[in-house]
């Protein structure tokens, strides 16, 4: 094998260009860091655009608000598994990055007054859960990614970052101390590989829903940043942790907005009945999303779903009426009648929990910064390396993530590993010599897999790993089901070894791309059902049947995840941060969690 770099050298290198990629991009090339930011596909084509709901943040245009109630809520929607300090500083940083965002020229739809239009979401209450439904969910009609992810690009091209579009990252750059010093990359359209140096690699990859059979992830989540870190033998954090959105439209799985319940709708069942309505006596169809999609998933197995085969539940917009429907929810609007045949001003949508996002990733803590444990220290910083957005575990969503405090969190976090970056990273800094054997992870990886000649193709083993994962790490989980899960993605993951790539050139090597993919899919499901087996409560999404309680005393704790060159999982467990960041805040003790 012979393979030669084009090399970079950079302050910091980004790689991914979703909402959370090119925040972190520009704020870097802002403060006069040399940034380059690799991405696979187009800027604009990162999954961030396809968000439709809003982004939260208590500016109280439609009625009192405050940040510390929004911080209760994700507290209380993380089912305390969530670090209180970074939940304090995602809210309180919510309201000066949503006005940042309007000045750089998100086209927020607006109250009659002209303030930011605010709807209500799943999870956002009032007075500490006391004053009823929060209106906190700033939108762009149902496009809010779109609006926000062209926004962030402009921005960046402002300010002169570096795109390298439609590179393909295989792997970190690890010296023998542990510190990342970059990443190398593929250059899809011509083949070459090139060598990025960086005082800080920044990953911004996504998450990795394509590990599920059904799910309302673009085909490029396919969590590349996590299985780059798992290789370069450091730690996941709370891989358990997976969310199922109420509403993926039946069959397709494309998302419908969990606005359209804010602005109104409503789900039945067969008989007709707006079931919520007993299982979230206050909250309704704007209960948190683990609690509706299990609810839903409960009316189906009992016989209540609806269809030919009662496997699904119906979601109502009809009553809004046209001029509702044609002004705040357009683009669902438009997937209904794509996808589903529905004309939502006459008929309901068929919907059914999707796999929507994944709690867990890469641990880091409140700058981006990527941690792990060693010797005994919990919160290690792995010089060199960050990791933002979905990627990434703060951890601000703990168990369960409230709707809209995602793309909060790509902005907000994005925003402070541009801050931190700044601080330790001094503009025009050489490079430190380093051995080529440093290279040879991602080298003997790329040339493993495009030579790979076994029997197994890549689609099929995928195929394999998506139903298994679909199956025992779903809405609901039993122990059983779990260890033998755990079983069937270990069986399946022993595949790749016996995989069989088709094309052995490397200019748009489809091919040989899935194949890094899948790899780095099927590297998360293993680590994500063994730490799913591993935990013997029920907590946000992790709802197990044969263990229905939260267990505080033995089980707040988040769970860390390795994976040996051999395929075998460690697990591990670092401490919630139950503190607040400043005094402004108090630790809010954990309590049942009803709504
Ligand atoms: O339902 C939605 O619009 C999705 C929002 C989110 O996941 O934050």
């Amino acid at each position: 094998m012979s393979y030669e770099f084009v090399e970079h050298e950079y302050d910091v290198v980004v790689v991914g260009a979703g909402g959370a990629g090119l925040r972190a991009t520009f704020g870097m090339a802002q403060k006069g860091l040399s940034t380059a930011c690799l991405t696979k596909v187009f800027p604009t084509r990162s999954h961030t655009v396809a968000a439709q709901g809003g982004i939260s943040a208590a500016l109280g245009n439609m009625g009192e608000d405050q940040w510390q109630w929004h911080m209760y809520d994700t507290v209380k929607g993380s089912d305390w598994l969530g670090d209180q300090d970074a939940i304090e500083y995602m809210c309180r940083e919510a309201i000066p990055a949503i006005i940042e965002l309007e000045h750089y020229g998100v086209p927020f739809s607006r109250t009659d007054e002209g303030k930011i239009y605010q709807r209500p979401f799943g999870g956002m209450s009032k007075n500490f859960g006391e004053g009823g439904q929060a209106e906190r969910t700033c939108a762009a009609a149902d496009r809010t990614g779109h609006a926000i992810l062209h926004t962030l690009y402009t921005q960046a091209l402002r300010h002169q970052a570096e795109f390298f579009i439609e590179f393909f990252a295989i792997d970190l750059i690890m010296d023998e101390e542990g510190v990342c010093r970059g990443v190398i990359a593929l250059e899809m359209s011509t083949g070459k590989l090139h060598r990025f140096r960086g005082h800080e690699t920044v990953l911004a990859t996504g998450g990795f829903g394509r590990a599920y059979f059904s799910c309302t992830s673009a085909h490029t989540c396919t969590g590349d940043g996590g299985g780059m870190v798992l290789r370069a033998g450091l730690p996941l954090q709370d891989m358990e942790f997976t969310q199922f959105h109420p509403t993926g439209i039946y069959g397709a799985g494309c998302l419908i907005t969990e606005g359209a319940r804010g602005e109104g709708g409503y789900l039945t069942n067969s008989d007709g009945e707006r079931f919520m309505e007993r299982y979230a006596p206050n909250a309704k169809d704007l209960a948190s999303r683990d609690v509706v999609s299990r609810s839903m998933t409960m009316e189906i197995n009992e016989g209540r779903g609806v269809g030919s085969e009662s496997d699904h539940i119906n979601l109502h917009l009809h009553h809004l009426g046209a001029d509702v429907l044609d002004e705040k929810l357009p683009g669902i609007s438009e997937s209904a009648k794509i996808f589903a045949g529905v004309d939502v001003t006459k008929e309901p949508i068929p919907v059914i929990p999707t796999v929507h996002y994944n709690m867990g990733g890469i641990p880091t803590n409140v700058y981006g910064e990527v941690v792990t444990i060693k010797d005994g220290n919990p919160d290690a910083v792995v010089p060199g390396l960050m990791a933002i957005g979905e990627a990434a575990c703060v951890s601000v969503h703990g168990a369960n993530r409230l709707g809209s405090n995602s793309l909060l969190d790509l902005v907000v976090f994005g925003r402070a590993a541009a801050i931190r970056a700044a601080e330790i990273v001094k503009p025009g800094t050489s490079h430190k010599t380093m051995p080529e054997s440093a290279s040879e992870l991602a080298l003997d990886r790329l040339d493993r897999v495009r030579n790979a000649n076994g029997n197994c193709a890549t689609a099929e083993i995928r195929l394999e790993m998506q139903k298994a994962m679909q199956k025992h790490c779903a809405v609901f989980r039993t122990g059983d089901s779990m260890n033998e899960g755990v079983k069937k993605i270990d069986a399946i993951s022993g595949k790749l070894d016996d995989l069989k790539t088709t094309d052995r050139s490397l200019i748009w090597n489809t091919d040989l791309m899935e194949s890094l993919e899948l790899e780095n899919l099927m590297a998360q499901a293993q680590v994500s059902i063994t730490s799913a087996a591993a935990r013997p409560e029920s907590r946000g999404a992790h709802a197990r049947d044969d263990m229905p309680d939260r267990d505080d005393k033995d089980w707040m704790k988040h769970t860390a995840s390795w994976l040996s060159e051999k395929g075998e999982v460690t697990l591990d467990y670092r401490p919630v941060h139950a503190y607040t960041l400043t005094d402004e805040m108090e630790y809010i003790k954990p309590k049942k969690r009803v709504y």
